[in-house]
């Protein structure tokens, strides 16, 4: 396993957490290329529940180095506070946890700021989208300039009051210098010496800034390429894009949602999932499995493989359901259009399979209903699902033969 990249396919929570610890096992580095502490990946061990948010997820894995990018914004407050969670738990984390200097900070503005932003787009208020502005403004600060000369000029550049602020970011410096390191330079010697390495996406493809759904998107690269300029390594390098996507969607903030179901359904989605933002608490938004935005994803992020979770969530319903086409002004399209506004969209339909699927680890014991519907997303989105996840344990998934 040289260089994998693990994605989300979707508007983010789509288990990439559960799938980046499955995979972590045969990893050696296991790196987050961008975003910040908007994210908030579960693993689930035996009954203990565990919450990323700027952490990657292979944390768990104690022989495993894990890596921070230069392409996140990163807290550096609330990054103490989950070192010092982990630890709590029992969970080595010095010596094995490295934040590239390259990465910005997300500094006290960026959060009073972003009021207006969260209004608008509904985002996580963890300063992302302001981090993001500065930072492409050319008017950031980045993690190695805490411990540089130079940090009042920088952060008067960066509009912020530095009186306090140039002590404070020294003394959380100093407890973050032995996490430093330069990322790239690492990652590459780790590539020459046959290391295996996963990036970990944050957030999904339709959150992308370029290919999600503007404006109701975050302000960085969720998808495969993203993982190069967030981490300093080519794209010849990257063998293999693992995408994941729920069997069905959600979406949490404002933003067009074409199979969005607002009735008992779709409350039985959300409570059947668990649909809670695990970093705001706030409820997902749930609706069918959407093939136009999953093949339009698989396609820009390259994906070889697909990693299908939450299968046993469907297992009350009578139907499946599934987009296969929009209907947009009267007209029936097939492809990913600039504005998902006012898409109506055309639906497959299936016989639920109604009985229960979770922890089921054999795909000859799924329901027959169940492969029809794998067998029909696989078929439309020209990629072969090769993971089944069906329950919230780490042993609960199928490996597909
Ligand atoms: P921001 O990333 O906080 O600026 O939020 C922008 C949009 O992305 C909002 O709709 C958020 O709800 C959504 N978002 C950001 N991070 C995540 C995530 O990790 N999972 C799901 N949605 C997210």
């Amino acid at each position: 396993m040289p260089a994998k990249v693990v994605v989300g396919l979707q508007w983010g929570d789509e288990g990439k957490g559960r799938v980046i610890d499955y995979l972590a096992e045969e990893a050696d580095i296991v790196i987050r290329y961008q975003g910040g502490a908007n994210a908030g990946h579960t693993v689930w061990v035996e009954d203990e529940r565990y919450i990323f948010h700027l952490v990657p997820s292979g944390i768990l894995h104690p022989k495993l180095i894990c890596l921070m990018g230069g392409g996140m914004v990163v807290d550096l407050e609330a990054l103490l506070e989950e070192i010092d969670s982990l630890t709590t738990k029992g969970i080595e984390v010095e010596g094995r946890l490295f934040l590239s200097p390259r990465a910005h900070l997300v500094l006290p503005q960026h959060k009073d700021a972003e009021g207006s932003w969260e209004k608008r787009i509904g985002t996580t208020l963890k300063g992302i989208g302001p981090a993001y502005a500065q930072k492409y403004a050319r008017l950031g600060v980045r993690v190695g300039d805490i411990l540089e000369d130079g940090l009042e000029e920088r952060l008067s550049f960066a509009g912020e009051n530095f009186q306090g602020l140039t002590e404070k970011l020294r003394m959380v410096g100093g407890r973050i210098k032995p996490y430093l390191k330069d990322v790239e330079p690492f990652l590459n010697q780790a590539l020459k010496e046959g290391k295996s390495l996963l990036f970990e996406g944050a957030q999904g493809t339709l959150l992308d800034i370029d290919q999600g759904t503007y404006p109701f998107v975050t302000s960085s690269h969720p998808t495969a390429g993203g993982a190069c300029l967030g981490t300093g390594v080519g794209p010849t390098k990257i063998n293999e894009v693992i995408g994941v996507a729920k069997a069905y969607t959600t979406r949490v903030g404002r933003g067009p949602f074409p199979t969005e179901l607002k009735d008992d359904l779709g409350e039985l989605l959300q409570r059947g999932g668990g649909e809670y933002g695990a970093t705001t608490g706030r409820p997902r938004r749930c609706g069918w499995l959407d093939l136009v935005a999953l093949k339009y994803a698989c396609e820009v992020n390259g994906v070889d493989k697909v990693a299908l979770t939450k299968l046993d969530v469907l297992d009350r319903a009578s139907e499946i359901k599934f987009c296969v086409a929009y209907l947009y002004q009267g007209e029936r399209i097939e492809g990913f259009p600039l504005n998902l506004d006012h898409c109506e969209p055309v639906y497959e339909r299936l016989p639920g399979w109604e009985r229960p699927t979770k922890g089921i680890r054999e795909f000859g014991q799924l329901p027959p209903q169940a492969k029809v519907y794998l067998d029909r997303i696989s078929s439309y989105i020209g990629v072969e699902i090769s993971w089944v996840f069906t329950g919230p344990g780490r042993e609960d998934v199928i490996e597909v033969g």
